[in-house]
């Protein structure tokens, strides 16, 4: 069969290729990209990827020249005899033994000394260290800042966000309230296992923030939990000092609306959620705490914008928003009444203290 060349098609797979590659390029956002590292542990991390990336790009460079250049030189001419046949040189021998050698013992070292500043947290002044504990659940994650005690004497609690000062050291100790999941900020920190039976331990320090300027950051489970496990979202606030201060005085406050609607009572939310402040709503242990829900960015993990109608949308029927969580063993299609979810609505969305970083989100 006569040898056709195969131009015509490769050009195109090659123009199919690079339209991809700019495609994505230009596309959306991309709030949970590693290529962005905001803390000195993902710039670590990132300083060595890239470095590993171009020294691929050379041994890349200098093989396939060297095979391309050989496939022209030495390719069989019609007359050709059989060239020299030959087994073994050893000086070639030798040599492709010991540069990629010294090649991954280059790598092993870099390596080993990244893990190193990632994994040794610095000993600062206590208050210039925030420790936070991170407990997965399908499909939410609970921060509990032990520190920081609340104007009735708990521990502050918080649900999908986490606020944190920036250029402080922040000390997690990480578990989960039921299968494994796993902690990731990627702009800010490796990824942790969040296991039933173990604490794992991670630290980071976000960058400088100025004040009135918080921001935000995206993190999303990394470990495979269950049906809502792409919906187990978070994120990480990073304020100055000042407003982390700020935060921290709001949020160790009781609800600023106290006046439990008894709907929330007959409706049975009162059995996981707490509102500190309410004289009913102070038991619950399975679902986020609400104390401040209208101050928070999201509404279940990350699933849905806080607002109004997505707040209402999401108690008319968990299951449709978030199929299988665990708020739908009691909260069915047509469980709320419109009044009910009305005055539901209402309340929860009054939760809101004051500072928040819904501005900074929508940016
Ligand atoms: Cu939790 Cu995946």
């Amino acid at each position: 069969m006569p040898y056709r060349r195969p131009t015509k098609a490769l050009g195109r797979i090659g123009l199919l290729l690079i339209a991809a590659t700019m495609l994505v390029a230009c596309g959306q956002a991309t709030p949970q990209t590693m290529l962005d590292p905001q803390s000195d542990s993902t710039r670590t991390i990132f300083n060595l990827a890239v470095l590993l990336f171009w020294l691929g790009v050379g041994v890349f460079v200098i093989v396939q020249t060297w095979l391309i250049v050989s496939v022209f030189k030495y390719r069989h001419k019609y007359n050709d005899q059989l060239p020299a046949q030959i087994h073994g040189n050893t000086k070639v021998e030798i040599a492709w033994t010991i540069v990629p050698a010294i090649i991954a013992i280059f790598i092993f070292v870099l390596t080993f000394q990244a893990i190193q500043k990632i994994e040794v947290k610095p000993s600062v002044a206590s208050a210039d260290e925030v420790h936070i504990q991170v407990i997965g659940h399908q499909w939410w994650w609970e921060f509990r800042y032990p520190d920081i005690t609340t104007a009735d004497g708990k521990v502050l609690v918080t649900a999908n966000e986490m606020w944190i000062p920036a250029g402080k050291v922040i000390d997690l100790t990480v578990t989960s309230a039921d299968v494994i999941h796993d902690f990731w900020i990627p702009a800010l920190s490796g990824k942790r296992d969040a296991l039933p039976v173990h604490e794992t331990k991670i630290w980071f320090k976000a960058d400088d923030v100025p004040d009135g300027e918080p921001k935000v950051y995206w993190g999303q489970c990394a470990e495979y939990c269950g049906t809502e496990h792409a919906y187990m979202k978070m994120r990480v606030v990073a304020a100055s000092p000042n407003d982390f201060q700020t935060w921290v005085t709001e949020q160790s406050g009781p609800a600023v609306n106290a006046d439990l609607p008894a709907d929330f009572t007959a409706a049975g939310c009162i059995g996981c959620h707490v509102i500190r402040g309410t004289d009913a709503a102070n038991g619950g242990q399975i679902g986020p705490d609400l104390t401040h829900f209208g101050s928070r960015m999201t509404i279940a993990a990350g699933t849905l914008d806080n607002n109004r109608d997505n707040l209402h949308r999401w108690l008319d029927s968990p299951d449709a928003v978030k199929p299988g969580n665990i708020m739908t063993q009691v909260i069915k299609d047509d469980t709320l009444s419109p009044e009910q979810l009305n005055t539901l609505t209402d309340y929860l969305i009054s939760l809101d203290p004051g500072i928040d970083a819904k501005e900074q989100a929508a940016k």
